[in-house]
């Protein structure tokens, strides 16, 4: 069964081989964009893939044809970092930052309290309401995070839920010290790349969690240090899991240069780099992506990273959500292109690539829309990306069901 999408005004592929791509605006050639296009897939759900991609006066005949009436599609948005299983609400602490509480990391403890409490039944339900949510607004690829649980179990089950929705699952023991270890962090380090870890491994090792992620943040007395981090991800790698650093969120540190020493495929945040940082990112180029994570910046009243130095300077800059209760409890890849393009000097069509080409890249994953690729689609209500961060706020995209 084959289906020919027509009334494709204009056609994101991300690819650069694309023949039909004028060239004369920049962000047609990084996009690989193909105007008045049409794309053929074949089978349905999650197993469609693309048979065929071009302009729409040179299409094929399929068994059916489906109009489209004038919208622009892309790839799926990628979203490549998120913690969404939590229970709990963490409102107020947003509403507090609003008016001058700094975050230090602290509100997590609630949101572990509350998970802990939850049952399966519940977790699976939210879990299930957030990426519902996350699709009906373009995201069709997402990395979900442990980091709520941090107990053996705890971590085992949040794992467990997470893979019931996505094979891009992140062991994050190492997200905090909980509360009842904080008398001595080093047993619970021990307990992180031990114990727990071991279980990990034992209950399906990659096939439960494909790379493994710490909280490497000095500035916090809840997370971890360089040495501490260091020896999660060392681990972690010993244990056959990809790494995935959360670094320089909330001042300058460590994080960044472990990540690209140890070849992790990204680290998050960078928001406060030093320039041997950002060497370190260069350097490290096609190997460890920075992901930038904006919608953290906006919750948390903080100074947004300097995504343009960075592209300038060669660095791989992907964009994602960081859905998660406490900097950010925003699934929306949309506002993270909105964001990026508004106060941290990324062209529309650099934050598009970044949401989609590059942050697959850090999962492992190609997000070319060419044959033989899975058909993740997403349709824009308008007749170009530009419309994604033109029209902020708005809900012009969603992905297409096939
Ligand atoms: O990516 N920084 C660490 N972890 C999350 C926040 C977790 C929370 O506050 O619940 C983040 O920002
Ligand atoms: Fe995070």
């Amino acid at each position: 069964m084959s289906i020919l999408l027509t009334g494709i005004s204009e056609l994101t592929t991300n690819d650069p081989e694309r023949t039909e791509t004028s060239g004369a605006d920049p962000g047609d050639s990084l996009l690989g964009i193909v105007r008045d296009a049409a794309l053929v897939v074949s089978g349905a759900g999650p197993d469609a893939v693309v048979e065929w991609v071009g302009l729409e006066a040179d299409a094929p005949a399929a068994d059916e044809r489906r109009d489209l009436g004038g919208r622009a599609v892309i790839p799926g948005f990628v979203d490549s970092h998120t913690h969404l299983v939590f229970a709990g609400d963490r409102s107020a602490e947003f509403a507090a930052r609003m008016t001058g509480t700094p975050y230090d990391g602290g509100g997590i403890a609630v949101s572990v309290a509350a998970t802990r409490a939850a049952s399966d039944d519940e977790l699976r339900a939210l879990v299930a309401a957030r990426v519902a949510e996350m699709r009906a607004q373009g995201t069709t690829t997402v990395e979900i995070k442990s980091g709520y649980g941090l107990t053996v179990d705890d971590e085992l089950r949040s794992l467990r839920i997470a893979r019931e929705f996505t094979s891009h699952t992140t062991f994050l023991g190492a997200h905090v010290v909980p509360r009842e270890h904080a008398a001595d962090r080093t047993a619970y380090l021990e307990l992180v790349i031990g114990p727990m870890l071991d279980a990990v491994v034992a209950a399906g090792g990659a096939a439960l969690a494909e790379s493994i992620d710490v909280f490497c943040e000095p500035h916090s007395a809840h997370a971890f240090d360089g040495d501490e981090a260091r020896a999660v991800l060392e681990a972690g790698r010993a244990a056959g899991l990809a790494l995935r650093v959360h670094g320089n969120q909330l001042g300058h540190g460590p994080g960044v240069q472990l990540a690209c020493e140890l070849g992790a495929r990204s680290v998050d945040h960078c928001t406060y780099l030093s320039d041997a940082d950002v060497d370190a990112l260069v350097a490290a180029r096609g190997t460890t992506v920075a992901t930038l994570l904006p919608g953290v910046e906006f919750s948390t009243r903080s100074p947004y990273p300097d995504a343009r130095h960075l592209i300038d300077a060669g660095v791989d800059v992907a964009l994602a959500s960081d859905c998660n209760p406490g900097t950010c409890y925003s699934s929306s890849m949309p506002f993270a292109i909105a964001l990026a393009v508004r106060e941290m000097g990324m062209t529309p069509a650099e934050a598009l690539h970044a949401a989609t080409a590059v942050s697959a890249r850090s999962l492992g994953l190609d997000r070319r829309l060419a044959p033989g690729q899975p058909a993740e689609l997403a349709v824009i209500d308008g007749p170009s990306h530009l419309h994604l961060a033109y029209r902020a706020g708005v809900p012009i995209v969603r992905a297409l069901d096939l």
